[in-house]
């Protein structure tokens, strides 16, 4: 598949099959995490690929994860993440979203389903992970054989808004 290909396939998945994500699969999802670029390659993210039944039911106190083999909590580190001088705005969160598009995309074309999950309780993440305080849970992607069908990859006419509202081009 082409990069617009995937990009277009991809979408949430809220229902999965009992099958395990190969380790070789988790592998190369792991790997697009890695190659993803962070603000002045600080690198301040950290993951924790979660598959054990203890740690899925973990996951599920904080999450609904729709019954996925496998959940990846990925944290941003704000003791690492590059600051911008002018404002102090932090880049952790971002640098976390990057991984995250990363392995769901890689993730797509490996005709795994994902879903990007923020509806959680980070608190409780928290303790039942034992995060210490620079770790912030930002993103959980969900990861698995999807129970259900992947939607129409042109459904992005009618559920995106059009690209003239999207986009604004400086001359016009
Ligand atoms: C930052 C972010 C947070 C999201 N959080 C959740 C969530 O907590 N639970 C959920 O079921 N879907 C969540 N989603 C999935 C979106 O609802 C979904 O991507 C959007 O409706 C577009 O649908 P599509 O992914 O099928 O194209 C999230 C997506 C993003 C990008």
């Amino acid at each position: 598949m082409d990069f617009i290909t995937i990009a277009k396939t991809r979408c949430s998945i809220r229902s999965y099959t009992d099958k395990k994500v190969e380790p070789e699969k988790l592998e190369k999802i792991l790997e697009a995490a890695h190659v993803a670029p962070t603000a002045a390659n600080l690198q301040p993210v950290h993951l924790i690929a979660v598959q054990s039944e203890d740690g899925l039911a973990k996951i599920g106190k904080a999450a609904n994860i729709y019954g996925a083999p496998l959940a990846i909590i990925v944290c941003a580190d704000h003791n690492k993440a590059w600051v911008r001088p002018f404002d102090q705005k932090q880049t952790g969160d971002i640098d976390a979203s990057i991984l995250t598009d990363h392995m769901m995309l890689q993730a797509t074309e490996l005709g795994l389903g994902s879903v990007w999950v923020c509806y959680f309780k980070p608190d409780v993440l928290r303790r039942e992970f034992n995060l210490p305080a620079n770790l912030e849970p930002v993103n959980i992607l969900v990861v698995g054989y999807a129970g259900e069908n992947f939607t129409d990859p042109e459904r992005h006419i009618q559920t995106r808004i059009p690209v003239r509202e999207l986009v604004s081009y400086e001359s016009l």
